[in-house]
């Protein structure tokens, strides 16, 4: 356990840093500002392992498939590890909190272990590691994350992340992140406006807020504060275009909030609240806390408050004890509500879990099957809602070139649609006005019309 060394010698014969991030958006800001950390004490990012002298995995649980993937990167490290030992492995994040310990019994050339709540310590603990030639490992979960931003280190200027909450209450029964991330703590709203206001007056146009459980935000501030109460404030900043929030529980999300947001203009129209099934039986082994019926009512009257919001789902396939009839009621919800886009998973055991003590009973072929059915479908839904903006003008944050073609730009809506369209280097940051000629389910194409 890492404790209170002195950790004041500041030798920088360590300077680069190579960091590969799995798994969600959390993780992605993590990496974000570990990077800006390490950026500040002199590190270099490079983007080849063998270029580094430290070597740093930033880790999803979520699924059986994520962790495999960083052990056989691990694996992959031994052989460079023995030809040049002084080279820093370590493990962060999701995978590193659950592991804990094991993972040097499994993988004995990694030198650090540093959990969710840890990473605000990294410079200090490469240096210990450095200094002292011993492993290192920081589980600690009661931390609170306090890391000072490098306003100047996003990697794309006029959009950021920012977290307003870490950890989830919920137990979802298939679900690790509770176990991983902690208890819910929600950051304050003067230190997250403090940290927005300081984004903005570097550049930033759009904030995303971060939570795994973003409609709890509040709770354990005191003075019953709510998302709401957060949003409003965030609304006032001055130069800030957009704000979107993710990830809403349908079980958390009031009706209140969702008043709240129709009054304020910058708050985007899009909501991910994932579903996860159309089947009540389902659900309730889930411990979701609402039924389908529930989730209908409350898109419902979502859509009748902000009739131009899109809506975004995760599901889970091949959930302990799903029938086929189960799986055709998912199929007629994501039907019903036809959905913007929608992230589709097979489901995978996590040990420690609720429904991990479940049958694992669906084969895997039929996860597969099921999996494969419901991105057919909502691709087929993509395609049509995309056919109905042809012809429409919609107004598009410019984020740069587009990938596939550097001659082409491209952005998002409020309702975050990709829009690609011929633009020029000068309206990136800028908010312009694009009318649609072709779409595929994924990308909207257009011509601008206007630079606001
Ligand atoms: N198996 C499969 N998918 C899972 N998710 C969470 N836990 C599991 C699991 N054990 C999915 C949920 C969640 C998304 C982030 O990952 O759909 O919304
Ligand atoms: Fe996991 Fe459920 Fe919490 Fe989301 S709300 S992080 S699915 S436990």
């Amino acid at each position: 356990m890492i404790n209170s060394v002195d950790f004041t010698n500041k030798d920088q014969s360590y300077k680069t840093v190579f960091f590969e991030t799995f798994g969600c958006q959390m993780n992605k800001l993590d990496a974000e500002l570990s990077l800006g950390l390490l950026q500040e004490e002199g590190y270099k990012i490079v983007d080849k392992v063998d270029e580094a002298d430290v070597i740093l995995f930033n880790t999803c649980s979520v699924r059986q498939h994520a962790e495999d993937k960083v052990y056989s990167h691990l694996g992959a490290l031994k052989t460079l590890k023995k030809r040049h030992p002084e080279v820093i492995v370590g493990v962060l994040g999701c995978m590193a909190q659950k592991d804990g310990e094991a993972i040097f019994k499994r993988m004995p050339h990694v030198d650090l272990v540093c959990g969710t709540r840890m990473f605000s310590r990294l410079p200090e603990m490469l240096l210990k590691i450095r200094n002292h030639g011993s492993h290192v490992l920081a589980i600690d979960e009661d931390q609170i994350v306090n890391v000072k931003r490098a306003v100047t280190y996003r990697p794309n200027f006029y959009q950021a992340f920012v977290t307003v909450m870490r950890g989830c209450d919920n137990y979802c029964s298939y679900c690790i992140v509770p176990y991983v991330r902690g208890r819910e703590i929600s950051r304050t709203i003067a230190d997250v406006k403090e940290e927005v206001q300081s984004l903005v007056s570097n550049g930033c146009k759009e904030v995303t807020l971060l939570g795994q459980n973003i409609n709890s935000y509040g709770k354990g501030l005191g003075g019953n504060v709510t998302l709401g109460d957060l949003l409003s404030e965030l609304n006032d900043v001055e130069g800030l275009d957009r704000i979107r929030f993710v990830t809403s529980h349908p079980a958390d999300i009031s009706h209140d909030l969702i008043r709240t947001i129709s009054h304020l203009e910058k708050v985007c129209e899009y909501l991910h609240m994932p579903a996860q099934s159309g089947s009540d039986e389902v659900l309730k082994r889930m411990r979701r806390g609402y039924t389908a019926g529930y989730y209908r009512d409350l898109i419902s009257y979502t859509r009748e408050l902000i009739s131009h919001i899109t809506v975004a789902s995760d599901f889970i396939v091949g959930f302990p004890g799903e029938t086929e009839e189960d799986f055709q009621k998912t199929v007629r919800l994501m039907e019903d509500i036809r959905f913007q886009n929608c992230f589709i998973f097979k489901y995978s055991p996590r040990t420690g879990t609720k429904a991990a003590e479940l049958k694992d009973d669906v084969p895997d072929e039929i996860k597969r099957e099921r999996n494969i059915k419901l991105l057919g479908l909502q691709k087929r839904i993509s395609l049509e809602e995309n056919t109905k903006m042809i012809g429409k003008e919609v107004d598009v944050l410019v984020e740069g070139a587009s990938k596939s073609d550097p001659n082409r730009f491209s952005g998002r809506t409020r309702q975050n649609h990709i829009v690609v369209f011929n633009g020029s280097q000068e309206l990136v940051g800028k908010l312009v006005d694009v009318v649609v000629h072709e779409v595929t389910d994924l990308t909207l194409f257009g011509k601008l019309t206007s630079c606001i």
